[in-house]
């Protein structure tokens, strides 16, 4: 009996100073003169937040230095928000607050206001900068987010009142084909890359200055920060394993400012929490050392694309088998070394993606893939045995080629940052990691089951799966020591599928909006997966953050072990992102922007 009282004795001041994160109408919140001594400590790097779109309304009242037409011209393209310090991506995230007319998420009656962004951002390009203005803000319980692109699907590179750290100035690149691996007698090829950068940077660096690729993900807009350090995938992870399986050293700022160089050798504890399960959790990278792989001599490409060939119940059930067919020979293809994407859609969808005028009975599946060091003749071989073994070669499905071509590496990956136009709508998606079990050895019947159940759409009017070939031997055969916190069933994965069922009212209130379309997945489609693979879990960036499963969904059996790096290096909770480590101990609201321990 005297435990407990003496524990909550010891626990009672803490939680009674610190119930929620510090916002501008507390006492605490510090004065505009605290803010500039901030200021004056990191060489001016503080910027007061100013959202861009703010001058489309009267009177520009937040002070943009962008003129609106601007602004809403490039709302679409990712690279802008990158380069906007207050942006992220998916304006749902910070509450819609300030967006340019015409977009989605605009409201008419709602104005333009800080709101769910950041108040201050450091436009940092020290580490010290960085060392001092996070322990600054720790000592005051204010909330701390970091953002190197904005592009999060989850909202995790904003919040509201909260401090930013900005890492797209930390922008180096740097090429050493005989860096000492620490704990090791051995060397490596590697990139030295500030944690700022992109991928496309890195790609042109590695490829055309160093004869030399990484693993990353395949838009050149994304960054380093969020993608490594919560796993990622990409056009070469199937062969070398994910980009945080390559990664052999991190800078890493703590938020009680501890500038920290973590590997095998020292701090290995927050080394391997960073290395897929940490993007704006443990601390602030300001410096990634990657593992450099040989260019591939070239790529193929080639593709299939089937669907019911009419609307008749044997067409529609012929089109189902096809892709259950196609699902269950997604290991083989893989362990064969080839790579790439298959969407499924029903409904409107399948219309669009087959190219037809008609609504199609059953599902388009449409087959993108790609190898390396091959011929068009093997790529050619390798889909028409797939279209054979797909279909019963009768007149029910209709089958077209996308024929086969072989280009250089470079062609194929070079880097057109204003292709993404990712940016500016919502959506709201799940996703799962399936691996053979799921995919090739369930009986044909079962899987058209689960296939047609998780094509379900919230408004009736069609579904979209996305089929990443992403796992399979290059996640496998990863070597222990580098594998990091990243769940651990990407090594039995071979697929990472994403479904788009669910709506999002852009008009609604967001929190209530996210809300509603949460529930939506937690009723329909997350029984789904759980009942196709109960041990297979999700990709946290590519996920739902909403999942009542997401300690086991994003984390799996290494969750209590990171909870205690979590406290061992963030103790007064100051980065918390959404389905992040420890994130239970505390509730955002996003309506008010409060964010307080539970
Ligand atoms: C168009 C598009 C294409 C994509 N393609 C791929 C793909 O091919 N493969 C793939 O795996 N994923 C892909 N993703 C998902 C992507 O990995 C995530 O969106 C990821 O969070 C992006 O990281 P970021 O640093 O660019 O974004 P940000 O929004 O800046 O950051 C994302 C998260 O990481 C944290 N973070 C960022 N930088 C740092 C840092 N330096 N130190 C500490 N924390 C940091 C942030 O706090 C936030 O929690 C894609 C996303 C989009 C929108
Ligand atoms: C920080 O200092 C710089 C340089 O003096 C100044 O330009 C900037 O406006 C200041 N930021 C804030 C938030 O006051
Ligand atoms: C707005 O800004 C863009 C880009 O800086 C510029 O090209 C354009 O002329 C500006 N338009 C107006 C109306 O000022
Ligand atoms: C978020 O948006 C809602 C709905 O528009 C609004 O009522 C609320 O005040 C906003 N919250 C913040 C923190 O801006
Ligand atoms: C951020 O800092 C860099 C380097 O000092 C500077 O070039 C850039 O203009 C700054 N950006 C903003 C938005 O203040
Ligand atoms: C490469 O890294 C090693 C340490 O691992 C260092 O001794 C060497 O000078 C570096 N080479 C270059 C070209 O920077
Ligand atoms: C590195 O080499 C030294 C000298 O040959 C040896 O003593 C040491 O054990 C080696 N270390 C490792 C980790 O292999
Ligand atoms: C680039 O690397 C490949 C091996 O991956 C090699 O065959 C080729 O000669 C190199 N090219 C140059 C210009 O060094
Ligand atoms: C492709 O071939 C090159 C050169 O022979 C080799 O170094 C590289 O590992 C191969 N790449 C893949 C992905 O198989
Ligand atoms: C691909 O295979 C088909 C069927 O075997 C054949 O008709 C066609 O000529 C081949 N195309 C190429 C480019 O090899
Ligand atoms: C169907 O395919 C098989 C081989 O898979 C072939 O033997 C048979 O002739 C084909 N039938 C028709 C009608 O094309
Ligand atoms: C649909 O196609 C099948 C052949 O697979 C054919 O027998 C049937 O008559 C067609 N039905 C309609 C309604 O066109
Ligand atoms: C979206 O939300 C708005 C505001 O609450 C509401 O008026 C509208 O009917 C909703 N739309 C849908 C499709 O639910």
């Amino acid at each position: 009996m005297m435990l407990p009282k003496l524990l909550s004795l010891i626990a009672l001041p803490a939680l009674a100073a610190a119930n929620c994160k510090t916002t501008p109408g507390d006492a605490a919140w510090p004065s505009i003169e605290e803010w500039s001594a901030l200021n004056q400590s990191i060489g001016g790097s503080l910027i007061r937040t100013a959202p861009a779109a703010s001058s489309c309304y009267a009177g520009n009242p937040l002070g943009s230095s962008y003129n609106c037409s601007s602004v809403k011209d490039h709302w679409s393209y990712a690279a802008y928000h990158a380069a906007w310090p207050e942006s992220n991506d998916y304006s749902i995230y910070n509450n819609n607050s300030c967006v340019p007319p015409g977009v989605a998420g605009y409201t008419k009656d709602k104005g333009c206001s800080i709101g769910g962004m950041p108040q201050y951002i450091v436009n940092a390009t020290t580490e010290e900068q960085v060392a001092t203005a996070m322990s600054w803000a720790s000592q005051r319980d204010i909330r701390i987010v970091v953002k190197s692109t904005g592009h999060d699907l989850n909202g995790r590179s904003t919040g509201a009142y909260s401090l930013s750290i900005w890492t797209h100035n930390f922008n180096h690149i740097h090429h050493n084909s005989t860096w000492h691996v620490p704990g090791t007698n051995k060397t490596a090829d590697v990139l030295i890359c500030g944690g700022g950068n992109n991928w496309g940077t890195v790609y042109t660096s590695a490829v055309t200055q160093h004869n030399r690729t990484v693993v990353g993900g395949e838009d050149a807009t994304v960054g380093l920060g969020g993608l490594i350090q919560n796993g990622g995938h990409g056009l070469l992870s199937s062969h070398y394993g994910l980009a945080s399986d390559n990664v052999y050293q991190v800078t890493v700022i703590t938020p009680e400012g501890h500038i920290l160089t973590a590997n095998d050798a020292q701090n290995q504890d927050i080394f391997w929490a960073v290395r897929g399960a940490g993007g704006g959790q443990f601390g602030v990278v300001t410096e990634f050392i990657l593992k450099t792989h040989p260019i591939p001599e070239n790529v193929v490409t080639g593709g299939l694309t089937i669907y019911a060939s009419n609307n008749s119940n044997v067409s529609e059930l012929a089109s189902w088998t096809a892709f259950a067919e196609t699902a269950s020979q997604i290991p083989y293809l893989m362990d064969s070394g080839i790579t790439g994407t298959i969407m499924a859609a029903t409904g409107k969808s399948a219309s669009t993606y087959a190219g037809v005028d008609e609504v199609l009975a059953g599902p388009a599946v449409i087959i993108s893939l790609i190898a390396y060091n091959t011929t068009v003749q093997a790529m050619n071989t390798t889909l028409y045995n797939l279209s054979t073994q797909l279909t019963d070669n009768t007149t029910r499905i209709t089958t077209k080629f996308t024929p086969p071509t072989s280009q250089p590496y470079w062609s194929y990956i070079k880097p057109n940052f204003l292709a993404s136009q990712s940016a500016g709508a919502s959506s709201l998606f799940t996703s799962r990691l399936l691996g053979k079990s799921e995919l090739s050895s369930l009986p044909q019947a079962d899987l058209i089951y689960y296939l047609q159940q998780i094509s379900a759409s919230q408004s009736g009017s069609g579904s979209l799966l996305i089929f990443g070939l992403q796992g399979g031997p290059g996640t496998a055969n990863v070597p222990e020591q580098r594998r990091g916190s990243v769940l651990p069933s990407w090594r039995s994965a071979y697929a990472h599928v994403m479904a788009y069922g669910g709506s999002v009212n852009e008009t609604g209130d967001p929190a209530a909006s996210l809300a509603e379309a949460a529930e939506w997945y937690e009723s329909v489609l997350e029984p789904v997966w759980r009942n196709w693979a109960p041990n297979m879990g999700a990709y946290m960036n590519e996920g739902n953050p909403f999942s009542s499963t997401w300690k086991r969904d994003f984390y799996g059996d290494g969750y209590e072990r990171l909870v205690e790096v979590k406290r061992r290096y963030d103790p007064r909770g100051s980065l918390w992102v959404y389905s992040g480590v420890g994130s239970d101990e505390w509730e955002f609201d996003l309506r008010s922007g409060l964010l307080c321990r539970v």
